[in-house]
């Protein structure tokens, strides 16, 4: 098919530049403007007419406020009769994957059926938070690990004697995956997440962590609660070091004191989220995956 443009939102510029770069195709800003009463509107530019565009957009910070200028700039780019692929490195909404109490709403697929209505052709993602989410998109969705460019990157730091955790069952594949890539063993906690009041709780396992560097990987991290659990844990089990790796780094309510209060020594996340340990670059990943659908 072949790409006419990348297409970068407001805060997405970086990766929306290095894809058009690596891609050796134009770039484009889309313009924001904003109202005093905190409505926008979009403006795409001029010749984009049945163009083959990607559109680049993180949907975070400000998850509610990024999806609607998701919905309203695909919808531009539609009105000119353009093939949309969405690059989200951050897929926000995607925990709420099912009604998990009587009375919810499964928020991703009303999501994805605006999406579409807004003339989003196909999606380009980075680690959604679950496989199930994926279903309940009526579009290709292409969801690409992060797995082995965060392995890349936790090779680098040459430690020995490693070892990796899940945080919880859910995540065993994703932690299974980094392991092979760095050739260790994987482990899994067991979390608990109390539906009405969102507490976590864990269950301790026999494991012997004992003088070993641990590494534990989850798709995000958000308050933190989860890893600092873990971190707390691993320490107990006599870990020498513990590092966080997560491929979206929200850090949101201190969550970076929390986990090194816990006693991780160090958090490394990707960069589909800026935070200032985003120390992993995603877009040669989105590059090689929208090559190959070129
Ligand atoms: C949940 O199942 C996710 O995979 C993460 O473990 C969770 O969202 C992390 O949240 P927090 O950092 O608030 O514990």
């Amino acid at each position: 098919m072949g790409w006419d443009a990348v297409i970068g939102s407001a805060g997405s510029e970086d990766i929306a530049k290095g894809i058009a770069n690596s891609l050796g195709i134009d770039y484009a800003s889309m313009e924001i403007i904003k109202f005093k009463d905190g409505e926008f509107k979009v403006r795409l530019g001029h010749g984009f007419e049945g163009k083959n565009l990607i559109f680049v957009h993180r949907l975070f910070p400000d998850p509610s406020q990024k999806m609607l200028e998701l919905i309203i700039s695909c919808r531009a780019m539609k009105n000119e009769n353009a093939h949309v692929h969405a690059v989200l490195p951050y897929m926000s909404y995607a925990r709420q994957d099912k009604e998990f109490v009587n009375g919810e709403v499964v928020t991703l697929r009303v999501l994805a059926q605006v999406l579409r209505e807004a003339g989003v052709d196909e999606i380009t993602t980075v680690d959604i938070h679950s496989a199930e989410g994926l279903k309940l998109f009526d579009m290709k969705v292409n969801n690409r690990s992060a797995m082995p460019v965060l392995a890349q990157y936790a090779k680098s730091l040459k430690l020995d004697n490693v070892l990796v955790a899940s945080p919880d069952y859910g995540g065993i594949e994703r932690s299974r995956e980094f392991a092979r890539e760095i050739g260790a063993e994987a482990v899994a906690f067991e979390k608990f997440r109390d539906r009405n009041t969102g507490e976590i709780s864990m269950n301790d396992i026999d494991i012997d962590a004992s003088g070993k560097n641990v590494f534990v990987i989850d798709d995000m991290i958000a308050t933190g609660g989860s890893i600092a659990k873990v971190s707390t844990l691993l320490k107990k089990h006599g870990a020498k070091k513990v590092i966080a790796i997560a491929t979206h780094g929200l850090l949101v309510d201190n969550a970076e004191e929390r986990i090194l209060g816990a006693g991780a020594d160090e958090i490394i996340t990707t960069n589909t989220i800026l935070n200032p340990h985003s120390k992993v670059d995603i877009a040669p990943l989105l590059y090689e995956s929208l090559k190959k659908e070129a």
